[in-house]
């Protein structure tokens, strides 16, 4: 059983990811979701991380409240034009009780939880950086109990989805990414060609439901999206990295040296790729082979 902290800005994509390990908990020991502002500001963020528990759980969670901007300055991102103004899609999700949070801040809590453990925990994050670079700052010791982290962000090409050059989660934090990609951390990253490559469409998706009572609250979040970086369809990036978790076979993974640009002056500023090369300190993972991926994702969020 794989021991698990998943850190997440709750999101469409994130939703997916969330399902997919709680449809899998007879395999994967999930010890805490931890929120962070990304896709949308932190009180939609953790609003909607109880939602997705209350209604895919079966065994609950213990949830944290994590950073609400980067670490420095403003948050000055914003995805609601492609994850909807709550982050769920078109799902309007009523306030959920405050009586499901610990009381800890996120790296406080995904500290206690790392240095009590008796195994190491691999952590899996999907939104922007910020609580981990924390929990790295505040408790650098800490990472001899972390496994590996399995991170969404940045890509191989040097392409970006938010600018020609950034991805959404690392320029969301460009300074907190810096930090954890050179915490000697063992990275494995799930760049955005990976979901780029598979787009997911509104008839596969409704091929794919079975149960009743949760269709109708899938539909509402997943149909209809509209993602400008990917010519149809919508880019289910963060559920990569779940895949990856439960199914590392369906990957195939290189050796790389992830580059990060926080020059403010510079126009790449924000940029995150990897240079793939044999002697690289961290590893990329990209899919053996697209639809075998794609066919678990809808059928892992999707299926019964
Ligand atoms: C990443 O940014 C967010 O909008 C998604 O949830 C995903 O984690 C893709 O760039
Ligand atoms: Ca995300």
């Amino acid at each position: 059983m794989k021991n698990v902290i998943l850190d997440c800005d709750i999101g469409v994509d994130d939703a997916s990811a969330l399902i997919m390990l709680l449809k899998n908990q007879q395999k994967v020991r999930l010890s805490l979701v931890s929120t962070v502002a990304g896709n949308s500001k932190i009180e939609n963020v953790c609003n909607n991380t109880i939602f997705i528990l209350r209604n895919f759980a079966t065994r609950w969670v213990s949830v944290a409240v994590g950073a609400s901007k980067p670490l420095y300055g403003e948050r000055k991102l914003d995805a609601s034009d492609v994850h909807g103004e709550g982050g769920l899609g078109g799902l309007k999700v009523e306030k959920q009780s405050d009586a499901k949070f610990t009381t800890e801040v996120a790296e406080e809590k995904i500290y206690k939880i790392l240095s009590s453990s008796k195994r190491k925990i691999t952590l899996v994050a999907i939104g922007p950086l910020t609580n981990i670079a924390l929990l790295i700052k505040k408790h650098p010791e800490i990472v001899k109990k972390i496994a590996k982290i399995i991170i969404m962000g940045g890509s191989i090409s040097g392409i970006g989805n938010i600018t020609p050059f950034a991805e959404y989660n690392f320029a969301w934090d460009i300074d907190a990414a810096k930090s954890v990609v050179e915490s000697g951390l063992k990275i494995y990253l799930s760049p955005i060609e990976n979901a780029n490559n598979m787009p997911v469409c509104d008839d596969e998706i409704l091929a794919s439901l079975k149960d009743a009572e949760h269709a109708e609250i899938l539909k509402k979040i997943f149909l209809n999206l509209q993602d400008g970086s990917v010519p149809f369809g919508f880019a289910l990036h963060d559920s990569c990295a779940a895949a990856f978790l439960l199914k590392p076979n369906l990957f195939k993974t290189l050796k790389c040296d992830i580059k990060i640009n926080n020059d403010k002056k510079d126009k790449r500023y924000g940029q995150c790729f990897c240079e793939i090369n044999k002697k690289g300190k961290n590893l990329v993972f990209v899919p053996k082979n697209y639809q075998k991926v794609k066919n678990f994702i809808l059928k892992t969020t999707f299926g019964g």
